[in-house]
């Protein structure tokens, strides 16, 4: 009998794309993917370090998942819980000690082993001793030499993960720590699984590195940055739309600014997170970019593309924040005019360098920032979400929405678009995509907006003009 395992996945893209990865890998091995966790024979947590909160989740959950009811097809065995991702790598012994129904602890590099930790795994339970088996290593080898060609269907809108790791060491962040240096990935690997990717049916894919734009790979002897690899993965067909996501100010080149000029398929959206508004913060942080340097690359954005959608991320309250730096932040972003933000209490984290920081901010005056900041930026969204009200956009079919007939995909500028689908259209747009369709997932309708929400677009669809 099969072997049924659950993955839930905290924390950013990168973990949406690994846990992707592991689920292969164990289909590969033979197991079966399961919706429901108490049918799992092993549940893996990919988990979230960034702050505080997400990697205290974790802890809560694990205690439930021990105390889950067992619908598992082979009570026999002992259901195994597995912590992967960041978590597992920064606390994984730690976890050992602290959580006992915790049998694996796999890092965010090394879990193409997945496979060979879950026969030492059984050989620990045939012999009647306790599971646990961690491996959190930056092993040599690369995991994505070793990890199987992906087979199941893919997403319409998939992630293609091409860079690892990160040298910047923002003094703020625990991703250098976790996920290890910068390395990225061949280009020809990264070819060869867009090409797959496209024919497991995805149309849209999102280029991930924690420092995307800093990716520099190699082809025929020439250097390939992420300019030229955005030009290159153009050229495969049926990939109708590409995004890259997270870029840094300090690596945004004009090579790679031109591309949002002239390649069609790179969508007219780019979240370059900015942090903070204030220099002297931006040097604490050791972002070694500034304000004005950040303010010069929106102005040539938006020179090639005048309706480029910009989002950001944005930390209140960092050690050593005054008011007056509060406010060169809200004087920022009053400025460039967010379509969309995310906006975080500044955590401390054990072993980075701003933990260890004087002039702490106080709790209430970080929560008093953070929602003088939030209301802006809501602001700043509803704002960007109406001047859509009106337009058309092509959507890509994602997912079913609230409601019967409902559904809902993105807009090139990354709003999410609810619109409902009746039987009589469906049935038009599967005929039109030429084969035996049971879904529209996947499928390109044309969506006039007609409301908007702070967070998201709904509209009619026209297929008069699809
Ligand atoms: N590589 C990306 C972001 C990685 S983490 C970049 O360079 O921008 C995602 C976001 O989490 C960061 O942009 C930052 O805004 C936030 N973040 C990271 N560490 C944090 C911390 N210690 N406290 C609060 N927010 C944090
Ligand atoms: Fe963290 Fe900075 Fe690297 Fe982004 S660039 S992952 S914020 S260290
Ligand atoms: Fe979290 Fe690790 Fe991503 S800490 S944000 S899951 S790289």
């Amino acid at each position: 009998m099969k072997k049924a395992f659950h993955i839930k996945t905290y924390g950013c893209q990168m973990n949406v794309y690994d846990s992707e990865r592991m689920h292969e890998a164990l289909t590969a091995k033979g197991y079966a993917p399961v919706e429901d966790m108490e049918a799992a024979d092993l549940v893996i947590l990919n988990t979230c370090h960034i702050r505080e909160k997400a990697a205290e989740k974790v802890y809560s959950d694990i205690g439930r998942i021990r105390l889950l009811p067992d619908q598992r097809e082979n009570p026999e065995t002992q259901r195994m819980i597995a912590v992967a991702g960041c978590v597992g790598q920064a606390e994984g012994e730690e976890i050992m000690r602290r959580a006992k129904a915790v049998n694996l602890v796999v890092g965010p590099q090394t879990y193409h082993r997945l496979p060979q930790m879950l026969d030492v795994a059984h050989e620990q339970a045939a012999k009647g001793q306790r599971i646990r088996v961690l491996d959190t290593d930056f092993p040599e080898e690369s995991k994505f030499d070793h990890l199987p060609k992906a087979q199941s269907a893919a997403a319409p809108a998939a992630f293609l993960t091409i860079q690892e790791g990160c040298d910047k060491f923002c003094t703020f962040c625990v991703v250098p720590y976790t996920r290890g240096a910068e390395v990225s990935r061949p280009v020809a690997d990264i070819v060869a699984e867009a090409e797959n990717m496209v024919a497991r049916g995805a149309h849209d894919i999102t280029l991930l590195g924690q420092n995307v734009n800093a990716y520099h790979g190699e082809e025929n002897g020439q250097d390939v940055n992420l300019a030229r690899l955005i030009r290159r993965l153009d050229e495969i067909e049926g990939l109708e739309r590409i995004r890259y996501t997270t870029s840094h100010p300090r690596d945004m080149d004009e090579e790679l600014i031109q591309v949002h000029g002239d390649v069609e398929a790179c969508q007219p959206y780019l979240h370059l997170p900015i942090q903070s508004g204030s220099n002297k913060i931006l040097e604490a942080m050791n972002r070694r970019h500034s304000r004005e340097h950040y303010f010069k690359i929106i102005e040539q954005l938006r020179a090639i593309r005048p309706d480029i959608a910009l989002s950001s991320d944005i930390i209140v309250g960092f050690p050593g924040e005054s008011d007056e730096d509060f406010e060169d932040t809200m004087d920022l972003v009053r400025q460039v005019k967010y379509a969309q933000c995310y906006s975080f209490k500044y955590s401390p984290r054990p072993g980075t360098p701003a933990a260890e920081m004087g002039e702490q901010v106080p709790e209430d005056i970080k929560a008093e920032r953070l929602n003088r900041l939030q209301a802006l930026l809501s602001e700043q969204a509803l704002e960007f979400n109406q001047s859509c009200v009106g337009r058309s956009f092509d959507v890509l079919v994602e997912r079913t929405g609230r409601g019967e007939n409902r559904w809902v995909g993105r807009s090139p500028y990354m709003q999410a678009v609810h619109f409902t689908l009746d039987d009589a259209q469906q049935k038009v747009v599967d005929e039109r995509r030429g084969k035996a369709y049971t879904s529209p997932i996947g499928a390109k309708v044309r969506v006039k907006i007609t409301q908007a929400g702070p967070n998201s677009l709904s509209g009619d669809v026209d297929l008069l003009t699809n």
